[in-house]
């Protein structure tokens, strides 16, 4: 009987010992999403910039609020499309309101990479994690050259009057300006399971 027991609890154990491990990732699994993340965002970055550059030199900055807003978010979608994962770009200030930090998961992540972004030694700033059998990526998005304060900066003195009108008329409960160099305008999501 005893015996049966202990047969019985360590099979237990194992069934257990099997599922915790499938829930969490071995260090080469992290390392290897990490990888993964990074260059699916810097590609998706890279990207962006790219095409917001040529909308401010055809249209100027006021001009390039439409493209951000109209272009932002399917450019990152066929970004993602083309490698089969999710990618989005969210923040605890958002411009456009699909933009939001919405998962708990989300607000764990801002509040990892918002600590990382203390650490002038860590880099990249990023962050793995597993929930159920999904894999999400999360990476810092600072506020990182001076053309970004000419949409997200002062109100009074950095964003012209002609693009906080357009910023204004298109997301009327805009919360991304106020920022100075180098804070954390938004993070960078990844599903990359
Ligand atoms: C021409 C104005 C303009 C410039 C310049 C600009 N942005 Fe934005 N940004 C926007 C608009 C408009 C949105 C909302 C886009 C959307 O609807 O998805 C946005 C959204 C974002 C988001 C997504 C989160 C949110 O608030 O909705 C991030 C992150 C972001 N911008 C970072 C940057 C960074 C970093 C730079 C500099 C490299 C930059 N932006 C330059 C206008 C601008």
């Amino acid at each position: 009987m005893i015996r049966n027991t202990i047969v019985i609890l360590s099979i237990f154990t194992l069934i257990v010992g099997c599922m915790t491990t499938s829930k969490e990732m071995t260090e080469a699994q992290k390392a290897e999403y990490l990888t993964l993340g990074d260059s699916l965002s810097a590609y998706t970055q890279q990207m962006l910039l790219k095409n917001l550059t040529k909308a401010i030199e055809a249209s100027g900055t006021a001009g390039a609020v439409s493209f951000c807003s109209e272009s932002a978010i399917p450019l990152t979608n066929e970004a993602a499309a083309t490698h089969q994962v999710a990618i989005q770009r969210l923040s605890e200030k958002n411009r456009n309101p699909d933009n939001t930090l919405s998962s708990e998961t989300d607000m764990k992540a801002w509040e990892v990479i918002s600590g990382l972004m203390q650490d002038k030694d860590v880099n990249p700033k990023h962050w793995v994690t597993k929930d159920g059998e999904a894999v999400y990526y999360y990476k810092a998005i600072p506020l990182g050259m001076p053309t970004c304060l000419s949409c997200h900066g002062n109100k009074d003195t950095e964003i012209e009057a002609e693009t906080l009108q357009a910023i204004t008329m298109k997301y009327p409960n805009d919360k991304a300006t106020g920022y100075e160099m180098g804070q954390l305008r938004g993070i960078w999501k990844v599903q990359l399971k």
